[in-house]
């Protein structure tokens, strides 16, 4: 199989990869790159665990090939934290306990981010509509919830 060359920031830091066409950007995270934090749920577009965001805005990793990232800034949940210090979205889910076995936790923090980045200071239904494409098994949602309206709170309460 031909190799595709593909080069984009990951987490701020400039990546240039070969790759196999038709590789999808979850397979490249995660098999070539040891970026392991979306995770593979569905690999079909419907549990939302793979998701990333690409210059500002949120996909899904296992729907995404990694050959039509050429140029783009990836973000993923490793990225995050800064110098040891915890993004505050990761600090509201920890303090709110909105997470349990965490496998959707890093999608469901990049769609909370995705929504913090464009919409500061949701409401509940906004949060409620901007993870509806995330899948939990175990928390009910309601304190994924109140962990992205705490965070938001927390934004706002930095920022004033
Ligand atoms: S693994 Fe991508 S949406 Fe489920
Ligand atoms: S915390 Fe287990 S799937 Fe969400």
């Amino acid at each position: 199989m031909s190799k595709v060359p593909v080069q984009f920031t990951l987490n701020g830091s400039e990546r240039a990869e070969f790759i196999d066409g038709g590789t999808t950007l979850l397979a490249m995270l995660r098999g070539k790159l040891g970026d392991v934090s979306a995770k593979g749920g569905c690999y079909q577009g419907t549990c939302g665990a793979c998701s990333v965001i690409i210059d500002g805005e949120l996909r899904l990793s296992c729907l995404t090939l990694a050959e039509t990232c050429n140029g783009a800034d990836i973000r993923t949940v490793a990225g995050l934290a800064e110098g040891g210090v915890l993004h505050p979205l990761q600090q509201a889910f920890a303090d709110a306990f909105a997470a349990q076995c965490g496998f959707c936790t890093p999608g469901m923090i990049m769609a909370a981010k995705a929504l913090l980045d464009r919409n500061p200071d949701p409401t509940r239904e906004e949060v409620a509509e901007a993870i509806s494409g995330n899948v939990c098994r175990c928390t009910g949602y309601e304190p994924i919830i109140q962990a992205v309206l705490n965070a938001a709170r927390a934004n706002s309460l930095n920022a004033a």
